[in-house]
């Protein structure tokens, strides 16, 4: 997730800018930059990779004097993360650092383009400062044309503009992304995309409203609303903990990930849907050519994500799928034939048992993917092919946002090949393409619900266990559920497929036997309330998940109604999160790092 710094002041601006994009490194990026205007020289310097290039190449560079100067942190997105596409960008005599996405940036960059504007990289932001450069040849000020270019652009943004002709001026606009300003006796002003770059520098901050813009000097801070009202800064003192800074107000980094989850799926998404077509820019065009299995092989959260999608290439696809558990395919003797696609998929790209099925596939001569979030990450140096889920540095032991985009990942993937197979008609295909759109929506954790379950949670202390049931691909959600359950409550927890409870586990039903039962409206209803109805009369405690009311559950969490079971399906993935993370809260625990676990297992 890309990170924004600015700074305006007397002090030692390169310093401030490089620690202030340090504190935001644990947003995830893979390039970075920054630009000074100094003496009335503007200097920008950029870097693929981590900060340490950057600094590297900054090393000469003096700022000991005024100045103003921006900075910036890139997760690339549209284009890639090349020195050309890192941020900040230039026009004549102007640098921009956004984040967000411009979406008419296309038809604003073809009109620059008719006017000759050269363009030198694949962003959406580098329209920015052009069109603010354009618009300066026809206003009577830099602030006028700086109001002109905001009130053009569609879509999210946090952006800083720095120009040659007002060597005292930032100018700022903040619309769906998050940024502040904050000052301090000393007159200086500094700009981040969240609170610790400006923890121990800022003595107070104005949090940015969407619609804000405007400029910043070293007397002043001109703020206008969304009406371009003239308003008041709305100082609040700073928190003086860096840590509690990241977690961005929240009290887990965990619980910050399961909000984030809308924001990431929606990078997941970018660039990546037409109206009638997936777009995957980043695998071979070849790659399902000869192909007639799917083999997916995972560990842990993104097992079960496999697990997941091994539904949606059967249903959407038509293409036989398998999934596996990494420690286990290792040891016993596969059969591989290359007519199988072998796909890994990992949040980390690192876990041992994973990265070794991926070395076995090769050796095998299996044409191979991996889907992953971290870049450059072992087993994406490995594969053929490789598919970032975009999910933004993950924190919390116990995953979440990297499940979604992974099964974000898998549904467009499995669409992408629909198409290539012609498994489904266009209008299927523009139908759920469309629901992928609607999963932002369908994320979004709503202050109701999350104190419903924190509600309920205090009732899920005790028994003597849990089972999360579903059907079909909430039979996955299930066994997600329950492993987020039992990673951070330290209670036992079993997912488990509906029908199948009849078989065995059954005999446990009793008052003290905990049912978390997944209840879609749109997949096999009654078929599920049936089996949920069997726990009910032997006396299991239910809780019930569902869009629609279930007067046989003792406890009952009403999801939104949903058009189609997938939405059904990330409505609940987050219900079950948060159950976990609230009973995890009462019970005590450390939640962000939970005994006995680490983020990436690198042993066997
Ligand atoms: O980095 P990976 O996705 O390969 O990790 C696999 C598992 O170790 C991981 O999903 C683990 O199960 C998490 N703690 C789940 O919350």
């Amino acid at each position: 997730m890309c990170g924004i710094v600015g700074y305006l002041g007397n002090k030692n601006t390169k310093e401030i800018l490089l620690s202030g994009l340090k504190e935001l490194e644990y947003r995830g990026y893979d390039s970075a930059g920054i630009a000074v205007l100094q003496d009335g020289e503007l200097i920008n310097h950029k870097a693929v990779g981590k900060l340490v290039n950057l600094e590297e190449k900054t090393k000469n560079f003096v700022t000991d004097k005024f100045a103003v100067g921006i900075g910036h942190t890139r997760w690339a997105t549209h284009g890639k993360p090349t020195e050309l596409n890192a941020h900040p960008h230039l026009g004549e005599s102007s640098y921009v650092v956004h984040n967000g996405i411009i979406e008419n940036y296309a038809e604003l960059k073809q009109e620059l383009q008719n006017d000759g504007v050269k363009f030198l990289s694949q962003t959406d932001t580098e329209v920015i400062v052009h069109q603010f450069e354009k618009n300066l040849l026809k206003c009577n000020n830099e602030f006028e044309a700086f109001s002109k270019t905001i009130s053009e652009l569609n879509g999210a943004y946090a952006t800083l503009i720095i120009t040659a002709s007002l060597p005292d001026t930032i100018f700022f606009a903040k619309h769906g992304s998050p940024m502040l300003v904050g000052t301090n006796d000393e007159d200086e002003k500094f700009f981040a995309s969240s609170d610790s770059p400006l923890i121990g520098l800022a003595k107070e901050v104005n949090y940015f409203e969407d619609g804000d813009y405007g400029y910043v000097t070293k007397d002043e801070l001109v703020i206008f609303d969304k009406d371009s009202k003239k308003v008041k800064p709305n100082f609040s003192k700073l928190s003086t903990d860096k840590l509690s800074a990241q977690k961005d107000g929240y009290r887990f980094f965990m619980e910050k990930e399961i909000y984030e989850q809308s924001d990431v799926i929606a990078d997941t998404l970018i660039g990546r849907l037409s109206d009638e077509e997936i777009i995957f820019d980043e695998i071979d065009k070849n790659l399902f050519d000869g192909i007639n299995e799917i083999k997916l092989c995972a560990c842990g959260t993104s097992y079960h994500s496999a697990l997941s999608a091994s539904y949606m290439f059967e249903r959407y696809s038509k293409i036989r799928c398998s999934v596996e558990i990494a420690s286990e395919f290792r040891y016993r003797s596969p059969i591989m034939t290359k007519d199988t696609l072998f796909v890994v998929i990992s949040q980390s790209g690192e876990t041992a048992d994973t990265l070794e099925t991926l070395k076995m596939a090769k050796r095998a001569g299996l044409k191979t993917l991996v889907i992953c979030n971290v870049d450059n990450s072992s087993m994406v140096r490995g594969a053929d092919n490789c598919i970032l889920t975009r999910a933004g540095i993950e924190k919390g032991v116990a995953s979440t946002k990297a499940f979604a985009t992974q099964v974000t990942v898998f549904w467009m993937l499995s669409l992408y090949v629909a198409k290539l197979k012609k498994s489904l008609t266009t209008d299927e295909l523009k139908y759920q393409i469309q629901l992928l759109r609607e999963v932002p929506l369908a994320t979004k954790v709503s202050d109701d619900m999350h104190e419903r379950i924190k509600r309920l949670s205090k009732r899920y202390l005790h028994g003597h266990g849990f089972f999360f049931i579903g059907r079909d691909i909430f039979f996955p959600l299930a066994l997600e559920g329950a492993l987020k359950l039992k990673e951070i409550s330290y209670l036992h927890a079993e997912g488990y497929p509906s029908g199948e409870m009849k078989h065995g586990p059954i005999a446990l039903a009793d008052p003290e036997l905990f049912t978390i039962a997944l209840l879609p409206e749109h997949l096999l209803y009654e078929k599920s309330k049936s089996n949920v109805e069997e726990l009910s009369a032997r006396d299991s405690t239910i809780c019930a998940i569902s869009s629609l009311d279930f007067d046989k559950a003792d406890d009952f969490i009403k999801i939104n109604s949903c058009k189609d079971y997938m939405l059904e399906f990330f409505e609940m993935m987050i219900v079950v999160q948060l159950l976990s993370l609230e009973i995890s809260v009462r019970l005590g625990n450390d939640v962000d790092m939970p005994r006995n676990l680490a983020k990436s297992v690198t042993v066997e």
